[in-house]
């Protein structure tokens, strides 16, 4: 086992016989984080960079099975941000010091091409990095919201088990998903995806698929959460996944892919309370402190048990600040790009 994580740190590449070894036994688990400690330092240094979430629809066409958000969830009040709100809150975390802007939504229709392009370039005048993550759209809207200064794209692929995909994501298909990836290389992106980790009928197998699918595509970003039930949806009385794994298959993304740029999950700390700074601490380098403000923030009801649904977004950056500079990292002060990107 250590030979194989000696192997990892140094080369960056693993069989997937490997990969399932070191998901399989736990007794190496520090050595595993320790190493992806080092290699995270080494490759991309102490900066910790922020990306401020704005959460700007809860609503949502799809029917993801595990997600709260889920268009067949009757028990969530929906809302959606007009434009004035989202350029507002984006202007107040720019004054709080971001540099990066994530706009995330359900896949909500009522945001057009022609709205998205306008919110984004609005966005654009405050000379922040812009980040969407709002889910698949044709080719052409990627291609027109680049134009309109997206720099980053975030569409996790959930699990690289097709079958266990398409039975968790009623209506979807997996080569779509993956069809969105690869435009948005293509259109020059930074891109990130992610899985889940937990699922139910997930098996050890297709986690190292997941790692090693990360790094066939050469993720810029990868965010790694435990799946957590949510009860207002069909996987309710389901187990969920543990903090443990997903640091786990966390840390060993980043021994293969050590420049990426990999966050500390709002999940992972759901389910422990020291969860971004052990996250930060075995192998990530951001956060994603949410900075929408007011009573949307509990309305975004992906999971229970979510963080901060009753903080300010003041409140969450200086908290998140002293905790990072607690275990000796800086803020990074820029952008916060891809190290090999620059
Ligand atoms: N537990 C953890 N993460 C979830 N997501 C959706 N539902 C859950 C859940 N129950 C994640 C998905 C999605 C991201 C925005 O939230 O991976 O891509
Ligand atoms: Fe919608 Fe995304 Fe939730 Fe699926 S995971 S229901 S696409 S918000
Ligand atoms: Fe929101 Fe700590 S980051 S309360």
């Amino acid at each position: 086992m250590l030979e194989i994580i000696n192997k990892a740190e140094n080369t960056h590449d693993l069989e997937k016989s490997e990969l399932v070894a070191l998901l399989s036994y736990n007794e190496f688990d520090e050595e595993i984080f320790k190493a992806a400690d080092r290699v995270r330092k080494k490759y991309v240094g102490d900066e910790v960079h922020l990306r401020g979430l704005i959460e700007f629809t809860n609503i949502c066409k799809r029917n993801c099975l595990y997600c709260g958000l889920r268009r067949d969830n009757k028990n969530l009040s929906r809302y959606r941000l007009t434009e004035e709100e989202i350029i507002n809150f984006a202007s107040k975390a720019v004054s709080y010091g971001y540099k990066t802007l994530v706009l995330q939504g359900g896949e909500d229709d009522y945001f057009t091409k022609e709205r998205l392009i306008n919110i984004l370039k609005e966005i654009k005048k405050l000379d922040v990095a812009v980040t969407l993550s709002i889910g698949e759209r044709p080719y052409e809207e990627y291609k027109a919201f680049k134009e309109a200064g997206g720099d980053r794209f975030l569409i996790r692929i959930e699990t690289t088990d097709k079958n266990l995909y398409e039975d968790l994501d009623p209506g979807m298909s997996h080569d779509e998903r993956k069809r969105c990836l690869k435009d948005l290389k293509e259109l020059g992106y930074e891109v990130g995806t992610g899985s889940l980790v937990g699922l139910p009928n997930q098996t050890i197998d297709s986690l190292a698929e997941d790692i090693l699918f990360f790094k066939s595509i050469d993720a810029d970003m990868v965010g790694i959460g435990p799946f957590i039930p949510n009860e207002d949806t069909p996987l309710s009385k389901e187990a969920g996944g543990t903090f443990d794994m997903a640091r786990k298959v966390m840390a060993l993304t980043r021994l293969l892919l050590p420049d990426s740029n990999i966050p500390a999950t709002t999940a992972m700390e759901t389910l422990n309370k020291n969860g971004r700074l052990l996250a930060l601490q075995s192998g990530a380098n951001v956060v994603m402190p949410n900075v929408t403000e007011g009573e949307y923030r509990k309305l975004y009801a992906l999971y229970p048990g979510k963080i901060c649904t009753g903080d300010t977004p003041a409140h969450c950056r200086g908290c998140i600040t002293g905790k990072i500079k607690s275990i000796n990292r800086t803020i990074g002060e820029d952008k916060g790009f891809r190290k090999s990107h620059r």
